[in-house]
């Protein structure tokens, strides 16, 4: 599909991430070169970002079978052990949200990653008995928010440690420039370039948004896509100047209108504009923060200048 084929399958395919890229360049060489699996690797960042993707070009780049599942998709020991003993030498076992892995998976993982072999317990009670597995070598890429939200052990457990950052307009525009040419449509530059300043520095925003100025295109019977048409949809979509969608703006002006500026509680401010903590905390504070709009403080959320500037608010000292 389309869809798929939106994924970059190489690393000179993927744009962006530059120390990322060239750091696993070299460990995937060293690896084939020894002809050893490649070392376990956690991949995190903000969403959006490229962590399954680069999970996949990793598998690719190795040669071998790229398997998926998630944390909250292995309930139970056994779901692990029957993923694990299924794998071929050298594939690629991907751990999407590997921080919300229950904690008794977590400790099997602990030897399959360091030893390859899981202690399985069997049955209850005085009939119990624990069976030693033995599992082909294999790369474990986990993925996740914030390296901060795995347990030391398991985060001690991985190689290598890779941080996936928000991309520069350069970079956004040459991904747009790419996505158009795969969905067969032309794009003008300034317009690519508007997408890209507008995408919160996220490839997976850039490429929905595209798809949206893309439908406008279409039903004007437009093969290029204009800067018009990019600002009309971008207006539609209720995406501001800087990027900032309809959920920024609750959360922005929520701390300027009921909390004079903060500082404010993550807990207090997720429940006055009914957002899950951990989702204002790993999906739209990162950006936020990043880009100067707010800062944390001890004492919680405070409004930056430049916020109160990019809504037209007076500050109390320009009264
Ligand atoms: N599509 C989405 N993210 C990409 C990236 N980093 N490189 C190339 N194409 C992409």
């Amino acid at each position: 599909s389309v869809e798929l084929s939106l994924r970059p399958t190489t690393l000179n395919q993927y744009i962006g991430q530059q120390k990322v890229k060239e750091n696993l360049r070299i460990f995937i060489q060293a690896a084939k070169m020894r002809n050893e699996p490649l070392d376990h690797v956690l991949l995190y960042g903000p969403p959006g970002l490229g962590k399954t993707t680069l999970a996949t070009i990793i598998a690719n780049e190795m040669g071998v079978e790229f398997r998926s599942t998630s944390g909250p998709a292995i309930e139970r020991a056994g779901d692990l052990a029957a993923i694990l003993s299924s794998l071929e030498p050298g594939d690629v076992l991907f751990i999407d949200e590997i921080h919300r892995l229950p904690r008794s998976v977590e400790e099997i993982l602990y030897p399959a990653m360091e030893d390859f072999f899981l202690d399985i317990v069997i049955g209850t009670g005085p009939s119990a008995r624990s069976v030693r597995i033995d599992l082909p070598p294999f790369t474990l890429v986990g993925a996740t928010t914030r390296a901060g939200l795995l347990s030391a052990p398991l985060r001690d457990r991985f190689g290598i440690l890779s941080r996936l950052e928000f991309y520069d307009k350069q970079a956004l525009c040459a991904i747009v420039e790419r996505t158009a040419e795969i969905f067969d449509m032309l794009i003008q530059e300034n317009a690519a370039l508007e997408v890209a300043k507008r995408s919160r520095g996220t490839p997976r925003i850039a490429n929905r948004l595209l798809k949206r100025i893309r439908d406008i295109s279409q039903v004007r019977g437009e093969r290029e896509i204009s800067l018009e048409v990019t600002n009309l949809a971008l207006q539609m979509l209720q995406v501001d100047q800087e990027g900032l969608d309809h959920i920024d703006h609750k959360l922005l002006k929520g701390i300027m209108e009921d909390f004079q500026g903060g500082p404010v509680g993550l807990d207090t401010i997720a429940a006055t504009i009914g957002e899950e903590p951990e989702t204002i905390e790993e999906v739209y504070e990162p950006y936020l923060l990043q880009m100067g709009f707010i800062q944390r403080t001890p004492r919680g959320r405070v409004i930056t200048k430049k916020t109160y500037r990019h809504f037209g608010i007076k500050m109390d000292e320009e009264k």
